[in-house]
């Protein structure tokens, strides 16, 4: 789970599926990280953390890494959280990018509309509970379709 910061939007895309893949009793592994680096080795945003914990997820031991290229050896699936984050994605990849490996994440809810999860950090807290629905929304499509093939 990809953004820029790594402390508002991936925290709680990897918090959300980090619970859901519990629930489901699932062996998966999930992990977030940034492209910009500018909050290596923060805790997740304080209303990042509060919109997770009101539903029930604690994320405040997560801290902020910067996506590397190696992660596409590292990971089956790369889901950014926005159009901006796969540009980043693909500079700092480099050679080792893999188009086949990365998606928009509102691509599991919306196929091909192209759909941000929008930033929250300039704005408020409702902004906050809007990115996590849509999140939680992808998560559970995410779910549905990856653990369904798993038991076929
Ligand atoms: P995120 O939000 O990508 O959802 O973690 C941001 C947080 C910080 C910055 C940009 C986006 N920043 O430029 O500091």
């Amino acid at each position: 789970m990809v953004c820029l910061g790594n402390i508002c939007r991936s925290p709680l895309a990897e918090g959300i599926m980090a619970h859901k893949i519990q629930e489901q009793y699932l062996n998966w592994q999930v992990d977030s990280a940034g492209t910009n680096g500018y909050h290596v080795g923060e805790a997740p945003h304080r209303l990042s953390q509060k919109v997770a914990a009101v539903n029930g997820i604690d994320i405040g031991k997560q801290r902020a890494r910067d996506f590397s290229a190696l992660d596409f050896e590292k990971f089956d699936i790369i889901y950014a959280m926005a159009k901006d984050v796969i540009d980043e994605i693909k500079w700092i990849a480099g050679k080792s990018f893999d188009a086949g490996k990365v998606k928009l994440l509102m691509d599991e809810v919306y196929p091909g509309k192209k759909v941000d999860v929008p930033d929250p950090w300039y704005g408020p807290e409702p902004g906050y509970h809007e990115v996590y629905k849509m999140i939680d929304k992808a998560c559970e499509n995410i779910i549905k379709k990856y653990a369904e093939q798993e038991t076929k």
